[in-house]
């Protein structure tokens, strides 16, 4: 979609379609929508006083205004109450407008931006066009059928009425996009099958970006890394014919900076391995990568964005697949911690590629670690489909991704990590096993994952829910969600 902005006024400016965002039953009209109802001769409060458009949230009407302004036709979105407004609300709007557009076969369109509520120029800019972009994200690489169906809005142009708000709305609009284009990078790989998002596509992708952006890259294969002592990640990568890949993409935007570790989970397919899943929605499990997509797709945003930080992504990445070369239950394991493991059960595989993953970020002696994981199944019995399980052995590394989380509209709970949770990892014949119980599931895989920080700040993300979703939600299309992404580049944004 092309996005450009430009100086004018609303009720002056051509064009096919005006959007027009409303508050619910607002006493008076504010804003680019007041100047307009003006020029219209009170059609819009007119509409409202009559009770024929409320604006309740996300609904839409549409109307054309036979010349009374220069545009064709105005679309009329509701932002619900103004007491109850949020960057949330305005991102959903943003987005049911954009759908509504896109299925009524709107090519272009045209949205003024004005502060509100105290939400100056940019934050409008830049939430409006994430909300508008995520929400019209369609997966269509592999459909052939029909393909003249697809309908796509091709260019929206947001008006600012001076010189100072183009600036501001240019900055936010750019930034909305950079952000935007990293969550589709992210959402296509999840969406994409294990067929053809193997490791070694997940490795090109990195190295596709470490070119493009200027970042290092080191790709080791599972040979290289069993030399150095990843005896976890390796047993889960031999069991399959897919070369696994263990991926280093580091972003430095200067000297003296400090230095995050962002770890993604990394299974391209998750059978269970030799304790294998039960056949019915294993589908899904193409999803197991969607921390390493998120990973990748923040490295991407965070070298466009210039954010001052040194970043580094480190992404284990194999299939989990039965075979003769396959790790067993019962095999013990020895981590690149020197840490021993007994495996239980060989679908627990995510924790153990972590391992050694999260030993591996100890050496670039980061002020934080942050991993990424579809980890449990737990987590989605615990907090359903749209929340981030957060875990962590550090407050105030908590609570900024608290508040990252809260700003992004990304939510996440916050999980105990009591030492009580450890027992149940206590193993007879190594220092650990790599399953508990049932109960407290996505805790202990948390705890597994805790003994291989050592005492940096650590904060682990399960996402098993929210990495794709059945039931879409106002600018989440089903499928993959690209969750973590906006999050994790808030928090690094908000950094310091
Ligand atoms: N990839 C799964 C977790 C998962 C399950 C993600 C459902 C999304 C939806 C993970 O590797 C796994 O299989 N975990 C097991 C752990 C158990 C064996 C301790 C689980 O959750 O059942
Ligand atoms: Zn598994
Ligand atoms: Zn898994």
């Amino acid at each position: 979609m092309n996005i450009q902005a430009k100086k004018s006024k609303a009720e002056e400016y051509p064009c096919e379609l005006l959007l027009l965002l409303s508050f619910e039953s607002p006493e008076w009209l504010e804003g680019p929508i007041q100047a307009v109802d003006h020029q219209w001769k009170g059609f819009v409060s007119t509409l409202i006083k009559d009770g024929d458009f409320k604006g309740e949230l996300f609904e839409s009407r549409l109307f054309y205004t036979q010349g009374a302004i220069p545009a064709k036709r105005v679309l009329l979105t509701g932002l619900g109450k103004k007491g109850e407004f949020s960057l949330e609300k305005w991102r959903g709007a943003a987005s049911k407008a954009g759908q509504f557009l896109r299925n009524l076969g709107i090519k272009q369109f045209v949205f003024p931006i004005k502060k509100i509520n105290g939400f100056s120029e940019e934050e409008l800019a830049e939430s409006f066009v994430t909300g508008l972009l995520l929400g019209v994200y369609q997966f269509n690489e592999f459909k052939t059928l029909e393909r003249d169906k697809i309908k796509e809005i091709e260019g929206l142009v947001l008006l600012g009425e001076g010189d100072e708000e183009i600036k501001w709305i240019n900055d936010g609009m750019r930034t909305g996009k950079i952000i935007s284009d990293g969550v589709y990078m992210a959402r296509d790989l999840v969406n994409g099958p294990s067929n053809e998002v193997t490791p070694t596509v997940l490795a090109k992708k990195a190295q596709q970006i470490a070119k493009e952006y200027q970042m290092k890259l080191e790709i080791y294969d599972v040979n290289e890394v069993e030399a150095m002592g990843m005896g976890a990640f390796v047993a889960v990568a031999k069991g399959s014919q897919e070369p696994g890949k263990f991926i280093i993409i580091e972003y430095n935007q200067g000297k003296g900076l400090d230095t995050i570790a962002l770890v993604g989970k990394g299974i391209t397919f998750d059978s269970g391995g030799i304790s294998i899943k039960p056949s019915e929605n294993m589908e899904r499990m193409k999803d197991d990568m969607s921390g390493a997509a998120a990973v990748l797709a923040t490295l991407q945003v965070a070298s466009q964005l210039r954010i001052p930080l040194h970043l580094v992504g480190i992404i284990p990445a194999t299939e989990n697949l039965p075979s003769g070369k396959a790790y067993k239950p019962g095999d013990i394991l020895k981590t690149l911690s020197g840490q021993t493991v007994e495996v239980i059960s060989t679908d627990a595989e995510g924790r153990l590629i972590l391992s050694d993953a999260l030993t591996y970020s100890l050496r670039y002696k980061p002020k934080a670690i942050i991993d990424l994981a579809t980890l449990t199944g737990a987590c989605v019995v615990a907090l359903g489909d749209y929340v981030v399980g957060l875990f962590g052995n550090e407050e105030l590394l908590l609570k900024k991704i608290e508040e990252a989380s809260v700003m992004a509209g990304e939510r996440s709970w916050r999980m105990p990590l009591w030492d009580e949770y450890f027992e149940y990892l206590k193993s007879d014949v190594a220092d650990f096993k790599n399953v508990g119980t049932r109960a407290a599931g996505a805790i202990i895989g948390a705890i597994f994952l805790s003994k291989f920080v050592e005492k940096i700040p650590w904060a682990h993300l399960d996402i098993a829910g929210p990495a794709s979703i059945e039931k879409e939600r106002p600018y989440i299309p089903r499928g993959g969600t690209g969750v973590g992404v906006r999050l994790l580049v808030q928090l690094l944004r908000d950094w310091k």
